[in-house]
């Protein structure tokens, strides 16, 4: 069966790899054990960051409200998405002070996934050049591949803070450049980040005529200083599109909503793309999204909270299980290094993961799944009670004492 060199180059993904791996594990864990030998212990997923906390009512009210209206059951074309845009409109002028256009700097998408990975294909032809950092998330590369476009990768390092140096390209590297996918707070490092980095690549966007695509989903999720975002620079409307998600500030994850702001010609060529490939979510889920932007807009602040306590006490656990944490500056991920007791027994991020699952139940995401730069290191995503991230701690010290 012909299967094009495109999707070749996708790979299984780390997500799929993990899927498999932790399938396999259910399975064991559900066989017969014999009389003699110890129960497998229960798996402990923090491989994806998929919250264990609630959504507000509000929004699941709207949405079973907008069930019943018949409506909802049709397909939704872009113009019946104006009170959806609308509301996101007056979200970014209450959060910003910015006012876009809800007719045409405005997109409802289905996931900030779905928009970065579709992003490169209006804009960007085959061997098209496109920055991301390295590590990034997945599905920025993913789209990069889908439009056969050349990724060039910046690495960024903890020693520096995560900090990405722009200058390490040269002036022709930019102007190579057709597009750049950037996102603070950063996923898989989970550092908040700073306007004056978002600052500096606005600035090489428009001296180098460079799309900058700004992925936004953890906006509210710092847990130290003050998210980053596109649309606090003067000139997104110049050079910019901007990706913001119900999945993580209103824990909405599973029902698929986002959406993007940016410069009209960059939304415009998205939403003909898009024609294509999809039509809108439902009117019933959009309900549930103006919702959650006008009668919760506070929910991400009780957020922060738990994620905080989450962080805190898990770094605290692990650090007694002899694993260094780095204090990450937003909530969700912790990203630790591959322990040395693991490194010395040649195990590397993919290794790790899996010899980790195996002994203990416990799944984390393998760092390289991220790129060549999150080698060596483990994304443990903070999406179960504290309690039993701690139980989780201990079955890890316990585990890498045997090591
Ligand atoms: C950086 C980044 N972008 C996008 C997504 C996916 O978000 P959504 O649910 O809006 O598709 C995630 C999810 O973890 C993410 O970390």
């Amino acid at each position: 069966m012909p299967i094009s060199e495109r999707l070749s180059r996708l790979g299984s993904g780390v997500f799929a790899r993990n899927d498999q791996r932790k399938a396999a594990y259910l399975l064991r864990t559900a066989e017969e054990v014999a009389p003699d030998a110890s129960p497998l212990p229960p798996l402990l997923d923090l491989s994806l960051g998929s919250t264990d906390l609630q959504p507000p009512q509000v929004a699941l009210d709207a949405i079973a409200a907008g069930l019943q209206r018949p409506e909802s059951a049709s397909y939704c074309l872009h113009a019946a998405t104006r009170p959806f845009r609308e509301a996101v409109a007056a979200w970014a002028h209450r959060r910003f002070e910015v006012t876009p256009n809800p007719d045409t700097e405005v997109l409802l998408l289905v996931g900030s996934q779905e928009g970065t990975a579709h992003l490169p294909l209006a804009v960007l032809d085959p061997g098209d050049v496109a920055l991301l950092l390295d590590p990034y998330y997945p599905s920025h590369m993913g789209g990069l591949h889908l439009a056969s476009a050349s990724p060039v990768l910046l690495p960024i390092d903890p020693e520096a803070g995560w900090r990405p140096d722009f200058d390490r390209l040269s002036a022709s590297q930019w102007d190579a450049l057709r597009l750049m996918v950037l996102g603070f707070p950063h996923n898989p490092t989970a550092t908040t980040g700073e306007q004056a980095w978002l600052d500096g690549a606005v600035e090489r966007a428009l001296r180098h005529d460079v799309v900058l695509a700004h992925d936004n989903p953890y906006v509210d999720l710092a847990l130290e200083g003050e998210a980053p975002a596109l649309l606090r620079h003067p000139a997104w409307r110049r050079c910019g599109i901007e990706f913001f998600s119900f999945s993580k500030s209103w824990c909405l994850g599973g029902y698929r909503l986002a959406f993007a702001i940016g410069a009209e010609w960059l939304i415009t060529a998205l939403r003909q793309l898009k024609g294509v490939v999809d039509f809108n979510q439902s009117l019933a889920l959009q309900a549930g999204a103006i919702a959650a932007l006008e009668q919760a807009p506070h929910w991400p602040e009780q957020l922060r909270g738990v994620y905080r306590e989450r962080r805190d006490r898990m770094a605290t656990a692990l650090e007694a299980q002899g694993w260094p944490v780095r204090r990450p500056s937003m909530a969700l991920y912790l990203w630790l290094q591959v322990p040395e007791v693991a490194r010395a027994r040649g195990l590397d991020s993919e290794g790790f993961c899996a010899a980790l699952l195996e002994g203990t139940g416990v799944c984390l995401t393998p760092g390289n799944g991220f790129g060549p730069g999150g080698e060596g290191w483990q994304r443990l995503a903070l999406v179960h009670p504290v309690e039993d991230l701690e139980a989780g701690a201990t079955r890890i010290g316990d585990w890498l004492r045997r090591l």
